[in-house]
């Protein structure tokens, strides 16, 4: 994005940025065209589209090896769920194979795949607990055909108890994607767990598998409060449980680069972490937030849209970063 960009803030790319609802984003585009082109609006959109298609016409590289990303925060309501399903659509858009577990009672990142997740349908619930074998319990994105889910139903709800009695209870989820990854799903690029709103036991099932942490943060009052406990997990996860876990990536979501505020904590998010914070931020959009009612993510659901593009973006960022740290340790 150019610097005379009217939302770009240091180092930060944001496209859009309103708090937008249906009824404004269509007064926008006519007050867009009414303005001119000259007008900020008329500027946004233009950049958004033309960012848009040099998007379209980008190859992300493909990782050389499983990329496996535990999606957390155990603040709800930040963003993991909508983070987690439209990176991987845009990934696997862009070809790459991508499993999404969803790890969340809710059930929402199931939703949003067009995942069948009524209660008794064939879940992580039963590859959890009963040993059944992912391959059998993920389904197909109708939308596009590189991406699956495995789906979490209600029946999870009780999972952060049950598996407390179980053999090998942090090692769950391990177990189960690992034999899937010796089998069926040997040739994925990607793995993302949606990971429910607290630090239990299916969240920690995610941080011993993953090798990525990915933490979607809402640029917020309170944003920065429990991370620590965060961090804190983290460093227990990987001093006994699993070595490889990093926080590689922190994403900004629902940005608005025309608050004070929303400025001020993307500052002390980056200030604190400076590596792990994408450049890419995610403006509001209510095409992101209408997009799961229909079964959808909204890479799919309106290509065209700020939301989309940005979350393209977000994943073209995590490619990138994916190769250039492949080719630090040489196995590129
Ligand atoms: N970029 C966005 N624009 C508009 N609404 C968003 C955006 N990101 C998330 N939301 C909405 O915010 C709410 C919380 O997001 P969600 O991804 O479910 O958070 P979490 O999984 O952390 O609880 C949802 O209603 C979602 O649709
Ligand atoms: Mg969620």
């Amino acid at each position: 994005m150019s610097n005379d960009d009217p939302n770009a803030t240091g180092g930060t790319q944001s496209y859009g940025g309103a708090d937008r609802d249906v009824s404004r984003e269509t007064s926008d585009a006519f007050a867009a065209f009414d303005e001119g082109e000259d007008s900020p609006l008329a500027r946004e959109m233009i950049e958004t589209e033309r960012r848009r298609r040099e998007l379209s016409e980008a190859d992300f590289p493909h990782p050389s090896r499983t990329r496996i990303f535990a999606v957390t925060n155990q603040k709800g309501g930040v963003g993991k769920t909508t983070t987690t399903v439209n990176v991987a659509a845009a990934l696997a858009q862009k070809g790459a194979n991508v499993l999404v577990i969803d790890a969340d009672p809710q059930g929402n990142a199931s939703t949003a795949l067009g995942a069948e997740h009524r209660s008794g349908t064939p879940s992580i619930y039963d590859v959890l607990l009963d040993d059944v074998p992912m391959a059998r319990v993920a389904q197909q994105c109708p939308d596009i055909p590189t991406l699956w889910c495995v789906p979490a139903t209600i029946d999870l709800a009780g999972a952060d108890i049950e598996l407390v009695s179980v053999v090998r209870r942090e090692y769950r989820l391990h177990d189960a994607l690992q034999k899937l990854m010796k089998g069926p799903g040997r040739g994925l690029d990607y793995v993302f767990i949606d990971c429910p709103p607290s630090l239990g036991l299916l969240t920690l099932n995610a941080m011993v598998i993953a090798q990525e942490m990915l933490i979607p943060i809402q640029c917020e009052y309170y944003a920065l409060e429990g991370l620590t406990q965060l961090i804190k997990t983290v460093d227990m996860v990987r001093k006994h449980l699993n070595p490889e876990l990093s926080l590689s990536t922190i994403v900004l979501t629902m940005f608005d680069a025309r608050t004070n505020l929303a400025r001020e904590v993307a500052h002390e998010v980056r200030s604190h972490f400076p590596q792990q914070t994408l450049a890419q931020t995610v403006p509001r959009s209510v095409r992101v937030s209408e997009a799961p009612s229909f079964g959808r993510t909204v890479i799919t659901h309106d290509p065209h849209s700020s939301g989309a593009v940005a979350y393209t973006a977000v994943a073209q960022e995590i490619a990138e970063r994916g190769r250039h740290q492949e080719q630090e340790s040489g196995q590129a």
